[in-house]
């Protein structure tokens, strides 16, 4: 059971403003998502070798649950352009979902803590707006950075459990984030 969501609201960070997936972003998602350093860790339903229409047509799939209310898609933009450099998602809070949160980014713009602020930024709008209890995040146990960025939040290893992403089968962790433990984590 799951609660409808609210608009996908503006969220802004120090260097990024978060604002909602458009139509118009196919373009550049068509132009920066299918390289093998930001595909190879996510789940195996992402098609690889990835197709001329790709982006078009997860677009459709995306704006279909934003406009029901069932996930929120950001486009993760710099300050100074409004360009799309990467992607946030949330999913509406279900008690049974084990991955409510995802991401990417250019890797042109990778390892300058850029995903970091965003996902600070999202994981307080679910805590501290929406009232969220909890997240259950996971990555790829290979996929470091991305676990990383779980770990500085606050989230706990749940358990591992064999998963398949486009560069094959593997083991993803689970993580729990609870409110209390991102609370407890913000500056007063
Ligand atoms: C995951 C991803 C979004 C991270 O973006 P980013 O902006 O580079 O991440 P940040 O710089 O905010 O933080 C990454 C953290 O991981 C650390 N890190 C990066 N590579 C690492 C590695 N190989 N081993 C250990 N830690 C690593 C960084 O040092 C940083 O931690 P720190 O702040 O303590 O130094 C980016 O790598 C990406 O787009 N990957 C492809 C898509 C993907 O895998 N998405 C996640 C699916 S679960």
């Amino acid at each position: 059971m799951t609660v409808p969501l609210p608009p996908t609201p503006v969220l802004e960070t120090e260097r990024l403003i978060l604002r909602p997936l458009e139509a118009r972003d196919v373009p550049a998602i068509q132009r920066i998502f299918p390289q093998w350093e930001v595909v190879k860790h996510l789940h195996a339903t992402v098609p690889w070798p990835y197709p001329d229409d790709g982006a078009a047509t997860n677009m459709v799939q995306c704006l279909e649950d934003q406009a029901k209310g069932l996930k929120f898609y950001w486009a993760v933009t710099v300050k100074g352009s409004d360009e799309l450099r990467g992607r946030i998602d949330l999913w509406a809070f279900d008690p049974e979902r084990r991955d409510s949160r995802g991401f990417w980014l250019d890797p042109l713009l990778h390892g300058q803590g850029l995903m970091t602020e965003a996902a600070d930024a999202v994981t307080d709008y679910a805590f501290r707006t929406l009232g969220y209890p909890w997240l259950y995040l996971t990555n790829s146990i290979a996929n470091r950075a991305s676990g990383r960025i779980k770990e500085k939040q606050g989230a706990v290893p749940a358990y591992v459990e064999p998963h398949g992403f486009v560069s094959g089968p593997g083991e993803r962790q689970v993580w729990l984030l609870t409110r209390e433990a991102w609370l407890a984590r913000q500056p007063v």
